[in-house]
This record gives C-alpha cells, sequence and structure tokens, in this order.
C-alpha cells in the first residue's frame, strides 16, 4: 500500500490542465459493447478504475488496444461472456454499466449486485425496474442479477429517483430497443450528455425533449464512431478548492466552465476571486474564507462529489455553516479524519455543521472513498505541518496524476510505500 505525504502551508500558484472525466469515460467504455464496430476513445484518464472496466470488457469478450496514452480503440465484434462478477463489481461499482448494453446488444446479462459501499448502499433497483418495463425478465440468484429478453422494447418510464449511472444504462439499453423509449425524472449531469452525444455519433437517436425527459428512438443497429470524452469537472472544481484552501492562485484550463457553476458561487460567495473563461478558471484568493450553508442534490445542483473538498475549505472559514448530504446517506466519512486535523465538525443526521478554525494541523489520517481522499489532501495542503494518508488507493481510482499536478503548483506532496498498513 502507498500513503501520500503532504507538508502543508504552501499556497498553491499556477496553471492546471484537467483530466478527461471518469465518470463520463466509464460509460463510453460500456457503450461500446452496443456495436460490434469499433469506437475510439479520446481523453480517458489513467485511472483504476478505467482499468477495472477494461479488465471487465476484455472478460466480457471485447477486443481493447491503447493506440496512444489517452487513446483506446475497443471492439466488441462479439460477445463470448455476459457476466460482470462479483469480484470486479465490488471494487467498482460502475461495472453496473454493462448491464444496459448487454442486455441491448445480446439479450442477457450475469451481473453482481454491488451491495454496499464507504458511501451508502446504493441499490439499483431503478436500474432494474426500467429494464423490466423494457421487457427483461429479472431474477436475483446468488448475489447476480439475471436478466433476459429477446429484444428490448420501448417504454415510457419514469424513475423514482434521479440516478446517474441508471439514467445512462437505461439509455443505453434503449438505444437498440424496439420503438421508442422516453425516460422521466432522469439525471441532467453533463456525463449523461456525454453518453448521449456518443450515442448519437454511433447512429442512435436520442434527445432531451426537457431538461429531465429524454427519448430514444430504438435503432436495430450502432455503428463505428470516434468521441472525446468530455472534461472532468470534479477534478477541475478539486483544483479550484485547492487554489482557495491555500489562499494561492490557480488557474485551471481545458473544462468546461458551464459545468462549474453552482461550485464556482459558493467560491464567489466565500470571497474568493472567481474570473470565468469558455474553458477556463482562476481562483485568487485574498486571505480570507467565509463560508455558506450548502445542500447536495443532483445537477445542476451542488454536486455531492465536491461536499467533502467543500468541507475541508470551510473548515478553515472565520464563520459557521450547514452541509446537508442529500444524495448519498453516508457521505461523511471524511469528518473525523477532518476532526483529527484540528477541525471543529458535528454531525447531525444528514446535516454537518462546520465552525471555521484558524488553522488544521497535520496528522496521521485514513482515507475511505475517492472524494474524501481529495477533501483529506486539501486539508493536508494547507494545515501546518506534515500530514500522512493512508488508503490512498481510492484516490488513484479519479484523479490521474493528482500530485505530479500539485507539485507543479508548488505542493510538497510525494507518494511513499506504508509501512503502517
Ligand atoms: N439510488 C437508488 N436506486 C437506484 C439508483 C440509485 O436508490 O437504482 C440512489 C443511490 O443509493 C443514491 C442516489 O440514488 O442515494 C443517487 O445515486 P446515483 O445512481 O445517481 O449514483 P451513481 O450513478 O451510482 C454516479 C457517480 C458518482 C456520483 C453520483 C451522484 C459514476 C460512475 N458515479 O454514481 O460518482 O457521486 O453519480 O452524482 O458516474 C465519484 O466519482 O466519486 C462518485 C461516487
Amino acid at each position: 500500500m502507498e500513503k501520500m505525504v503532504i507538508k502543508g502551508g504552501t499556497p498553491l500558484r499556477g496553471e492546471v490542465p484537467v483530466s478527461g472525466a471518469k465518470n463520463a469515460a466509464l460509460p463510453a467504455m460500456c457503450a461500446a459493447l452496443l456495436t460490434e464496430d469499433e469506437l475510439t476513445l479520446h481523453r480517458v484518464p489513467a485511472l483504476r478504475d478505467i482499468r477495472t472496466t477494461k479488465q471487465l470488457l476484455i472478460q466480457l469478450g471485447v477486443q481493447l488496444d491503447d493506440l496512444t496514452p489517452g487513446t483506446v480503440r475497443i471492439r466488441a465484434r462479439e460477445i463470448s461472456d455476459h457476466t460482470a462478477p462479483y469480484e470486479l463489481v465490488k471494487t467498482m461499482r460502475a461495472s453496473v454499466l454493462v448491464l444496459g448494453p448487454l442486455m441491448a446488444r445480446a439479450g442477457i446479462a450475469n451481473v453482481s449486485l454491488p451491495g454496499g459501499c464507504a458511501i451508502g448502499a446504493r441499490p439499483i433497483d431503478q436500474h432494474l425496474k426500467g429494464l423490466e418495463a423494457m421487457g427483461a425478465a429479472i431474477e436475483l440468484r446468488s448475489g447476480y442479477v439475471e436478466a433476459r429478453a429477446n429484444r428490448l422494447k420501448g417504454t415510457d418510464f419514469t424513475f423514482d429517483l434521479i440516478t446517474v449511472t441508471g439514467t445512462e444504462n437505461l439509455i443505453m439499453a434503449a438505444s437498440l430497443a424496439k420503438g421508442t423509449t422516453v425516460l422521466r425524472n432522469c439525471a441532467m449531469e453533463p456525463e449523461v450528455d456525454g453518453v448521449i452525444d456518443l450515442l448519437n455519433s454511433m447512429g442512435a437517436a436520442i434527445q432531451r425533449e426537457s431538461y429531465d425527459t429524454i427519448v430514444i428512438e430504438g435503432k436495430d443497429s450502432l455503428h463505428a464512431a470516434v468521441h472525446t470524452v468530455i472534461a472532468d469537472r470534479i477534478e477541475a472544481g478539486t483544483h479550484l478548492i485547492a487554489a482557495a484552501i491555500t489562499r494561492g492562485d490557480v488557474l485551471v484550463t481545458g473544462c468546461d466552465t458551464s459545468h462549474l457553476v453552482s461550485l464556482l458561487e459558493k467560491l464567489e460567495e466565500a470571497g474568493l476571486n472567481v474570473e470565468v473563461g469558455q474553458d477556463r478558471v482562476r481562483v485568487t484568493s485574498n486571505g480570507r474564507i467565509r463560508s455558506r450553508d450548502v445542500e447536495t442534490n443532483p445537477y445542476p445542483g451542488f454536486a455531492t462529489d465536491f461536499q467533502a473538498q467543500y468541507m475541508a475549505l470551510v473548515s478553515l472559514a472565520d464563520s459557521r455553516c450547514t452541509i446537508t448530504e442529500t444524495v448519498f446517506e453516508n457521505r461523511f466519512m471524511h469528518v473525523q479524519e477532518l476532526v483529527r486535523m484540528g477541525a471543529d465538525i458535528r454531525i447531525s443526521g444528514r446535516s454537518a455543521t462546520v465552525r471555521g478554525v484558524q488553522k488544521l494541523s497535520g496528522a496521521q489520517v485514513q482515507a475511505t472513498d475517492l472524494r474524501a481522499s481529495a477533501c483529506l489532501i486539501l486539508a493536508g495542503l494547507a494545515a501546518e505541518g506534515v500530514t500522512e494518508i493512508h488508503r490512498v488507493y481510492h484516490l488513484d481510482r479519479g484523479y490521474e496524476r493528482i500530485e505530479e499536478k500539485l507539485v507543479r503548483l508548488g505542493a510538497d506532496i510525494r507518494r511513499e510505500k506504508d509501512e503502517l498498513l
């Protein structure tokens, strides 16, 4: 195992380019199952979750070639297996994204149920309900979802709640169904639109009829395409918060700033100077941090994937705020670690009250999930003294070359072998 060792206190300064979005690249790779032709994806980040998805696709009989760093050619000429095994799904819940494509292309899928994880129970009942509405027969056996259908058929389906991968799975399934599918109460995250753009370039006919209603006209087959994965808005925002928390000055480039509106609003309210261009944002600190209440919500609300990082920031504010997590029921695992670094945070149900303190102190802390890891990195960058973050493998699931990028901004951060674990 490895740990991250950070000597805090240096204001970050400089320019940092954003990588492709993990949460857009994962469904894009799974979409390759929908055609026997070649799919070429650019801007695929080098991450652990991407490697896991490659492993899963290879197991299903898909051919994968890394053409250059960031460019992958995927060809599912034939699908020889239909199982997403427990061993892979338990390490990466997004493996469930093969369910819709497998059902659409092969009419059979055998996908391990993900089970709970560090941030909540995270059931997939909506994915299954939608597939059933499209005519799939679904059985749960020995921890696996066994789904079958001759050919999925178009339907009119309303999600009971907003789900990102659920929306993506059903869009992919409906793209090869017989007839038209209307999906209501869909997720509006930009990553969903990334999938829609990709599928349309593969010959699908998908459009958002209104913000949360998506209409898919099923096709008999899809074809080859070349697609560039959208920029990672969560990575972009994490670097901006790094500028804010270290009282620095950072320009983030290669992002789509329209995807960052709710975070940028909060940073402005926090007293940061925020300059927005089309594909770049610069955040400059004037020293003070003011906190505001935040409630996480599906897009375009304040993203749950920023909650932990924002909490690190406002733990150093000169005011008090309440952060309410409405998307996942258990996404406060980072709180105890921040408290170990001197933060004053109290949890009550789904809300955390954060009273800003003057300084955080370096400590040994443990990462529990991807965004919690990012939160601890941020806290470590701002803290006095040395912070050691254990179980840092969570970070490698979602942040490409993170320490390299931070070092270029002036951070004192290095990865070391972890003797403790
Ligand atoms: N939910 C259900 N039933 C379902 C599906 C979801 O009850 O069938 C619940 C979940 O338990 C959760 C809420 O609905 O409480 C929202 O879950 P959603 O399905 O939207 O989450 P997801 O699709 O599993 C994606 C991202 C997450 C991100 C969430 C919310 C991917 C691969 N993952 O997860 O990303 O937090 O949407 O925006 O796209 C991360 O990158 O760190 C990460 C966790």
